[in-house]
């Protein structure tokens, strides 16, 4: 029995590449006191990663280069240490980017295998879901009637947002990559109207999109998005600012324009990290479950296959090539 991790082997300038990792094989390591051993079935990738890569001052410690990359992961109890966990237990935690990882308990969350696929503890009832939530509804705070407009919206984290915001009764746009996402955000997850960000007429069709203005903008993604957002924002609109996916390569910063909008309709901007708001998670998670075992909250995974492919696969979920939740199935 061997332990296959993926190592950071270099910083990437600019666009992340396949060289920037390192494949190893290492022996299974073994729990201490307070510590459990799980061998790992789901990998989460996510857009965070890619800033774990750099050096310098984040909200967070960058991987080191050596290191095995950092990850969210879903599997199963080997050997536990701690009491409060068994052998096969499905657990979720920070298991890194490899098929077997040691992690004190205090990390792990078990997972209730009868409600939905383990892989959703991951996705739509784990920390993307978890963010969609927390973002709309302690930031955002909607109130029917008001319209909800998110960007990345066909992702793991902007359906959910999309979708709460219709049981909420708001007007949900969405705003994705092409029109095939935009297709499936309306037709599939039940999204009022939603705006391809790649035409060149984004700016006149997000204004039809939106004709009463825009109440909330959850944020995932910045640069020209944000840029086009600001002028439709309504008095006192709030804006969850969860991500900036389009300037995650450093140097690439687009340089918004349109910022006196937030003066002029006295709107509030928040950024928030999830993992600082544990308090909320059980609520949270509760919810999302229940929503989703009452068909209202619909999710989609795109499943790379092997621990090998997985810096393929972060790479095009950077370049949007995966649709809904991007998942790494250890086997
Ligand atoms: N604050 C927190 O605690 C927290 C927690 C989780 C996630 N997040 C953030 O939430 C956002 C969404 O995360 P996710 O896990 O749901 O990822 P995701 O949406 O499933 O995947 C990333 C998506 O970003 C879009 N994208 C990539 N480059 C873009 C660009 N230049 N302009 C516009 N869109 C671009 C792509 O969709 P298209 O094909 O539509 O372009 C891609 O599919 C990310 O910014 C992430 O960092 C924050």
């Amino acid at each position: 029995m061997k332990n296959r991790q993926v190592l950071l082997a270099s910083r990437p300038q600019g666009w992340v590449s396949e060289q920037n990792f390192r494949i190893v094989e290492t022996d299974v390591p073994h729990p201490n006191d307070g510590e459990v051993l799980i061998r790992g079935s789901y990998l989460s990738l996510d857009p965070y990663m890619r800033m774990r890569m750099d050096a310098g001052k984040s909200y967070a410690p960058p991987v080191e280069v050596g290191e095995v990359m950092v990850g969210g992961g879903v599997g199963e109890v080997m050997e536990s240490r701690d009491p409060r966990f068994s052998k096969g237990d499905v657990v979720t935690g920070r298991l890194g980017w490899q098929l077997y990882a040691v992690v004190p308990g205090a990390g792990l969350r078990k997972v209730n295998t009868a409600g939905a696929p383990i892989s959703t503890a991951l996705g739509v009832i784990g920390m993307p879901g978890v963010t969609a939530w927390y973002g709309l509804m302690k930031i955002g705070e909607p109130k029917a009637g008001e319209t909800v407009v998110v960007s990345a919206a066909s992702g793991a984290v902007g359906s959910v947002v999309g979708q709460v915001a219709k049981i909420k009764g708001c007007r949900a746009v969405g705003i994705a990559g092409g029109p095939d996402k935009c297709r499936y955000a309306i037709n599939e997850l039940g999204f009022d109207a939603c705006v391809d960000y790649k035409s060149a007429s984004l700016e006149s069709d997000l204004a039809a999109a939106v004709p009463n203005g825009i109440d909330i903008y959850f944020e995932n993604v910045g640069g020209r998005v944000l840029d086009a957002i600001l002028p439709q924002l309504n008095a006192f609109a709030r804006i969850p600012f969860c991500g900036y996916v389009s300037e995650y390569n450093p140097g690439e910063g687009y340089g918004v324009r349109h910022l006196r909008q937030l003066l002029v309709n006295r709107a509030r901007l928040q950024g928030f990290i999830i993992s600082e708001h544990l308090e909320i998670w059980d609520q949270a998670l509760k919810e999302l479950a229940g929503w989703v075992a009452a068909g209202k909250l619909k999710y989609h995974e795109t499943v790379t296959e092997g621990l090998e492919n997985a810096p393929r696969a972060f790479i095009g979920m950077l370049q949007g090539k995966n649709l809904g939740k991007q998942l790494v199935r250890l086997g």
